[in-house]
Protein backbone atom coordinates (compact mmCIF):
# COMPACT_ATOMS: atom_id res chain seq x y z
CA UNK A 1 0.00 0.00 0.00
CA UNK A 2 1.34 3.57 -0.71
CA UNK A 3 0.87 5.58 2.33
CA UNK A 4 1.19 9.13 2.71
CA UNK A 5 5.04 9.08 4.00
CA UNK A 6 6.42 6.80 0.92
CA UNK A 7 4.40 8.96 -1.62
CA UNK A 8 6.18 11.99 -0.57
CA UNK A 9 9.74 10.44 -1.64
CA UNK A 10 11.63 10.77 -4.44
CA UNK A 11 12.09 7.19 -5.07
CA UNK A 12 8.09 7.42 -5.31
CA UNK A 13 8.17 9.96 -8.47
CA UNK A 14 10.94 7.34 -10.13
CA UNK A 15 8.71 4.23 -9.53
CA UNK A 16 6.07 6.00 -11.11
CA UNK A 17 8.57 7.01 -14.15
CA UNK A 18 9.22 3.64 -14.09
CA UNK A 19 5.52 2.27 -14.28
CA UNK A 20 5.24 4.67 -17.35
CA UNK A 21 8.27 3.38 -18.89
CA UNK A 22 7.20 -0.23 -18.58
CA UNK A 23 3.55 1.18 -20.01
CA UNK A 24 5.41 2.97 -23.01
CA UNK A 25 7.79 -0.31 -23.76
CA UNK A 26 4.60 -2.63 -23.44
CA UNK A 27 2.99 -0.60 -26.70
CA UNK A 28 6.01 -0.30 -28.58
CA UNK A 29 6.18 -4.66 -28.91
CA UNK A 30 5.70 -3.56 -32.48
CA UNK A 31 8.22 -1.28 -33.20
CA UNK A 32 11.73 -2.37 -33.83
CA UNK A 33 14.14 -1.03 -30.98
CA UNK A 34 17.31 0.58 -31.90
CA UNK A 35 20.82 0.21 -29.52
CA UNK A 36 20.51 4.11 -29.54
CA UNK A 37 17.57 5.96 -28.07
CA UNK A 38 17.13 9.55 -28.44
CA UNK A 39 14.70 11.93 -26.80
CA UNK A 40 13.52 15.34 -28.55
CA UNK A 41 11.28 17.47 -26.50
CA UNK A 42 9.07 20.12 -29.15
CA UNK A 43 8.56 23.62 -27.61
CA UNK A 44 5.95 25.85 -28.25
CA UNK A 45 5.10 26.37 -31.47
CA UNK A 46 7.67 23.71 -32.57
CA UNK A 47 5.54 20.72 -33.06
CA UNK A 48 5.19 20.92 -36.94
CA UNK A 49 8.50 18.73 -36.58
CA UNK A 50 6.52 16.41 -35.72
CA UNK A 51 5.28 15.89 -38.94
CA UNK A 52 8.51 13.70 -40.04
CA UNK A 53 7.66 11.15 -37.44
CA UNK A 54 4.39 10.91 -38.36
CA UNK A 55 5.47 10.31 -41.92
CA UNK A 56 6.72 7.02 -41.00
CA UNK A 57 5.15 4.32 -39.00
CA UNK A 58 5.08 5.52 -35.54
CA UNK A 59 3.22 4.77 -32.28
CA UNK A 60 2.00 8.22 -31.13
CA UNK A 61 0.53 7.74 -27.45
CA UNK A 62 -1.46 10.77 -25.64
CA UNK A 63 -0.02 12.26 -22.37
CA UNK A 64 -3.24 10.78 -20.42
CA UNK A 65 -2.87 7.36 -21.60
CA UNK A 66 0.69 6.93 -19.70
CA UNK A 67 0.35 6.41 -15.84
CA UNK A 68 1.63 9.75 -14.09
CA UNK A 69 2.23 12.16 -17.21
CA UNK A 70 1.34 16.02 -16.78
CA UNK A 71 -0.79 16.84 -19.44
CA UNK A 72 -0.18 20.40 -20.95
CA UNK A 73 -2.97 23.23 -20.94
CA UNK A 74 -0.83 25.94 -22.40
CA UNK A 75 -1.80 25.99 -26.52
CA UNK A 76 0.25 25.13 -28.57
CA UNK A 77 1.50 22.40 -26.34
CA UNK A 78 -0.32 19.24 -27.54
CA UNK A 79 0.68 15.94 -25.00
CA UNK A 80 1.66 13.70 -27.20
CA UNK A 81 4.53 11.39 -27.35
CA UNK A 82 5.72 9.69 -30.62
CA UNK A 83 8.02 7.02 -31.12
CA UNK A 84 9.55 5.90 -34.23
CA UNK A 85 13.06 5.59 -36.01
CA UNK A 86 15.24 8.33 -37.60
CA UNK A 87 18.60 6.79 -39.61
CA UNK A 88 18.70 3.88 -37.21
CA UNK A 89 18.04 5.10 -33.68
CA UNK A 90 14.46 4.82 -31.78
CA UNK A 91 13.02 8.47 -31.46
CA UNK A 92 10.51 9.21 -28.67
CA UNK A 93 9.40 12.98 -29.40
CA UNK A 94 7.53 14.59 -27.14
CA UNK A 95 4.87 17.17 -28.63
CA UNK A 96 4.31 19.31 -25.23
CA UNK A 97 5.27 19.84 -22.18
CA UNK A 98 4.09 20.86 -18.58
CA UNK A 99 5.29 24.10 -17.49
CA UNK A 100 6.36 25.67 -13.72
CA UNK A 101 4.06 28.39 -14.26
CA UNK A 102 1.45 26.29 -15.27
CA UNK A 103 1.42 25.74 -11.28
CA UNK A 104 3.29 22.46 -11.87
CA UNK A 105 5.92 20.94 -9.07
CA UNK A 106 9.35 20.68 -10.68
CA UNK A 107 9.05 16.93 -10.09
CA UNK A 108 5.77 17.03 -12.74
CA UNK A 109 8.01 19.20 -15.12
CA UNK A 110 10.90 16.74 -15.08
CA UNK A 111 8.72 14.09 -15.00
CA UNK A 112 9.00 13.38 -18.91
CA UNK A 113 12.32 13.38 -18.60
CA UNK A 114 12.62 10.20 -15.93
CA UNK A 115 10.54 8.47 -17.86
CA UNK A 116 12.90 9.11 -21.50
CA UNK A 117 15.66 7.59 -19.34
CA UNK A 118 13.68 4.87 -18.19
CA UNK A 119 13.29 4.17 -21.72
CA UNK A 120 17.34 4.13 -22.24
CA UNK A 121 17.41 7.54 -23.99
CA UNK A 122 21.23 8.64 -23.66
CA UNK A 123 20.70 11.57 -25.63
CA UNK A 124 18.03 14.80 -25.27
CA UNK A 125 17.26 17.37 -27.28
CA UNK A 126 15.14 20.01 -25.80
CA UNK A 127 13.95 22.72 -27.97
CA UNK A 128 11.77 25.90 -26.56
CA UNK A 129 10.48 29.33 -27.97
CA UNK A 130 12.37 32.39 -26.46
CA UNK A 131 13.04 36.22 -26.16
CA UNK A 132 15.88 37.65 -28.07
CA UNK A 133 17.86 39.83 -26.00
CA UNK A 134 21.83 39.62 -27.84
CA UNK A 135 20.91 42.36 -30.60
CA UNK A 136 21.63 40.62 -33.72
CA UNK A 137 18.78 38.31 -33.23
CA UNK A 138 15.75 38.46 -35.20
CA UNK A 139 12.52 36.54 -35.13
CA UNK A 140 13.08 32.70 -36.38
CA UNK A 141 16.95 32.73 -35.81
CA UNK A 142 17.63 29.98 -33.59
CA UNK A 143 20.46 29.56 -30.72
CA UNK A 144 22.09 26.66 -29.18
CA UNK A 145 22.12 26.64 -25.51
CA UNK A 146 25.22 27.23 -24.07
CA UNK A 147 24.95 27.63 -20.69
CA UNK A 148 22.43 29.46 -18.72
CA UNK A 149 21.29 31.06 -15.79
CA UNK A 150 18.47 30.29 -13.82
CA UNK A 151 16.67 33.45 -11.89
CA UNK A 152 16.77 32.70 -8.37
CA UNK A 153 13.05 32.70 -7.52
CA UNK A 154 12.94 28.64 -8.88
CA UNK A 155 15.07 27.47 -6.80
CA UNK A 156 16.05 24.37 -9.03
CA UNK A 157 18.36 22.33 -6.92
CA UNK A 158 14.87 20.76 -6.04
CA UNK A 159 14.34 19.81 -8.89
CA UNK A 160 15.20 16.16 -8.39
CA UNK A 161 13.16 16.14 -5.17
CA UNK A 162 9.38 15.41 -5.29
CA UNK A 163 7.12 17.51 -3.33
CA UNK A 164 4.00 16.17 -1.20
CA UNK A 165 1.57 13.71 -3.13
CA UNK A 166 1.47 11.39 -6.24
CA UNK A 167 -1.29 14.48 -7.48
CA UNK A 168 1.81 16.31 -8.24
CA UNK A 169 2.99 13.53 -9.86
CA UNK A 170 0.19 13.21 -11.92
CA UNK A 171 0.39 17.66 -12.19
CA UNK A 172 -3.02 17.86 -11.02
CA UNK A 173 -1.68 19.10 -8.00
CA UNK A 174 -1.80 23.56 -7.83
CA UNK A 175 -0.19 24.23 -4.90
CA UNK A 176 3.49 24.35 -3.61
CA UNK A 177 4.17 22.78 -0.27
CA UNK A 178 7.02 21.44 1.25
CA UNK A 179 9.60 21.03 -0.83
CA UNK A 180 11.50 18.09 1.30
CA UNK A 181 15.23 18.16 1.68
CA UNK A 182 16.94 18.64 -1.88
CA UNK A 183 19.90 17.29 -2.91
CA UNK A 184 22.84 19.51 -1.69
CA UNK A 185 25.55 20.66 -4.18
CA UNK A 186 25.66 18.03 -7.15
CA UNK A 187 27.62 20.40 -10.21
CA UNK A 188 26.04 21.41 -13.01
CA UNK A 189 28.81 22.77 -15.07
CA UNK A 190 27.84 20.29 -17.40
CA UNK A 191 24.62 20.43 -18.32
CA UNK A 192 24.73 21.13 -22.03
CA UNK A 193 26.46 18.88 -24.32
CA UNK A 194 29.37 20.50 -25.80
CA UNK A 195 30.05 17.83 -28.34
CA UNK A 196 25.64 17.74 -29.38
CA UNK A 197 26.28 21.80 -29.81
CA UNK A 198 29.25 21.03 -32.30
CA UNK A 199 27.13 18.21 -34.33
CA UNK A 200 24.03 20.78 -34.33
CA UNK A 201 26.25 24.04 -35.63
CA UNK A 202 27.34 21.21 -38.27
CA UNK A 203 24.15 21.17 -39.83
CA UNK A 204 23.48 23.43 -42.63
CA UNK A 205 20.05 25.14 -41.89
CA UNK A 206 18.09 27.82 -44.16
CA UNK A 207 18.06 29.26 -40.72
CA UNK A 208 20.31 31.51 -38.68
CA UNK A 209 21.91 29.54 -36.06
CA UNK A 210 23.79 30.96 -33.39
CA UNK A 211 25.05 30.26 -29.62
CA UNK A 212 24.01 31.55 -26.53
CA UNK A 213 23.06 31.83 -22.78
CA UNK A 214 19.49 31.42 -21.73
CA UNK A 215 17.82 33.09 -18.61
CA UNK A 216 15.16 30.59 -16.85
CA UNK A 217 12.57 32.90 -15.53
CA UNK A 218 9.31 31.36 -13.72
CA UNK A 219 6.63 33.31 -15.99
CA UNK A 220 3.60 32.69 -16.55
CA UNK A 221 3.99 37.03 -16.85
CA UNK A 222 6.56 38.26 -19.55
CA UNK A 223 9.66 40.28 -18.16
CA UNK A 224 9.84 43.85 -17.03
CA UNK A 225 12.13 45.97 -19.02
CA UNK A 226 14.70 45.86 -16.34
CA UNK A 227 14.14 42.41 -15.54
CA UNK A 228 15.06 41.94 -19.36
CA UNK A 229 17.85 44.46 -19.07
CA UNK A 230 19.35 42.86 -16.13
CA UNK A 231 19.50 39.89 -17.46
CA UNK A 232 21.40 41.11 -20.52
CA UNK A 233 23.65 42.64 -17.60
CA UNK A 234 24.42 39.02 -16.69
CA UNK A 235 25.46 37.54 -19.82
CA UNK A 236 21.94 36.06 -20.98
CA UNK A 237 21.08 35.92 -25.09
CA UNK A 238 17.80 35.02 -24.62
CA UNK A 239 15.18 34.75 -22.20
CA UNK A 240 12.44 32.08 -21.87
CA UNK A 241 9.86 29.32 -19.27
CA UNK A 242 11.04 26.10 -19.89
CA UNK A 243 13.85 23.86 -20.25
CA UNK A 244 16.18 24.24 -18.08
CA UNK A 245 14.68 21.83 -15.48
CA UNK A 246 14.46 19.10 -17.83
CA UNK A 247 18.22 19.78 -18.48
CA UNK A 248 19.16 19.37 -15.56
CA UNK A 249 17.30 16.47 -14.31
CA UNK A 250 18.86 14.44 -17.42
CA UNK A 251 22.56 15.77 -16.97
CA UNK A 252 21.58 14.79 -13.46
CA UNK A 253 21.58 11.33 -15.03
CA UNK A 254 24.38 11.11 -17.18
CA UNK A 255 22.20 11.81 -20.45
CA UNK A 256 23.59 14.28 -23.16
CA UNK A 257 21.74 17.79 -23.26
CA UNK A 258 21.02 19.75 -26.68
CA UNK A 259 18.95 22.91 -26.07
CA UNK A 260 17.72 24.83 -28.87
CA UNK A 261 15.81 27.90 -28.53
CA UNK A 262 13.59 29.62 -31.40
CA UNK A 263 13.84 33.22 -31.38
CA UNK A 264 10.03 34.49 -31.22
CA UNK A 265 10.29 37.73 -30.32
CA UNK A 266 12.34 40.34 -28.83
CA UNK A 267 12.67 40.39 -25.49
CA UNK A 268 10.56 42.75 -23.42
CA UNK A 269 11.64 46.40 -23.78
CA UNK A 270 14.15 46.30 -26.38
CA UNK A 271 11.92 46.95 -29.26
CA UNK A 272 8.36 48.42 -29.86
CA UNK A 273 6.79 45.36 -30.36
CA UNK A 274 3.78 44.58 -27.57
CA UNK A 275 4.16 41.28 -26.27
CA UNK A 276 1.58 38.03 -26.98
CA UNK A 277 1.80 34.74 -26.96
CA UNK A 278 0.27 34.69 -30.46
CA UNK A 279 4.08 36.33 -31.53
CA UNK A 280 5.77 33.19 -30.47
CA UNK A 281 2.82 30.76 -32.77
CA UNK A 282 3.47 33.51 -35.94
CA UNK A 283 7.27 33.10 -35.58
CA UNK A 284 7.24 29.65 -35.35
CA UNK A 285 4.83 29.16 -38.02
CA UNK A 286 6.34 31.22 -40.35
CA UNK A 287 9.95 29.13 -39.77
CA UNK A 288 7.96 25.64 -39.27
CA UNK A 289 9.32 23.71 -42.39
CA UNK A 290 12.84 25.03 -42.24
CA UNK A 291 12.88 24.27 -38.45
CA UNK A 292 11.47 20.74 -38.42
CA UNK A 293 14.10 19.73 -41.62
CA UNK A 294 17.17 20.87 -39.81
CA UNK A 295 16.26 19.02 -36.63
CA UNK A 296 15.58 15.85 -38.27
CA UNK A 297 19.42 16.28 -39.86
CA UNK A 298 20.63 16.75 -36.29
CA UNK A 299 18.77 14.36 -35.07
CA UNK A 300 19.92 11.93 -37.98
CA UNK A 301 23.61 12.72 -37.23
CA UNK A 302 23.39 12.01 -33.39
CA UNK A 303 21.97 8.67 -34.50
CA UNK A 304 25.28 7.89 -36.84
CA UNK A 305 27.62 8.97 -34.16
CA UNK A 306 28.69 6.06 -32.07
CA UNK A 307 26.84 5.40 -28.77
CA UNK A 308 27.86 7.81 -26.17
N1 LIG B 1 10.15 35.78 -22.51
C1 LIG B 1 9.97 34.60 -21.88
N2 LIG B 1 9.57 33.51 -22.50
C2 LIG B 1 9.35 33.58 -23.83
C3 LIG B 1 9.51 34.78 -24.53
C4 LIG B 1 9.95 35.93 -23.84
O1 LIG B 1 10.11 37.03 -24.40
N3 LIG B 1 9.22 34.50 -25.83
C5 LIG B 1 8.87 33.19 -25.88
N4 LIG B 1 8.96 32.62 -24.68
Amino acid sequence: MITEEYAETEQYCEEVAKMAADSIADRMRSLVRSRRSIGVVLGSGLGYAAQRMLQQTCLSIPYREIPGMPVPLVPGHEGHLLIGNCAGATVFMLKGRVHFYEGHPLAAVTFATRVLYQLGVTDLILTNAAGGIRPEFRNGHLMLISGHIEWPSMNLSCVAATPRGPRSVAGTCRVFQDWGAPPVGWPHSNVWSPSLKALASGIASELTIHEGVYALMSGPNYETPAEVRAARFLGADAVGMSTVPEAMAASQRGMSVLGISCITNIASGLSDQKLDHADVTQTTASVEHQFSDWLWDVVAQMANCAPV
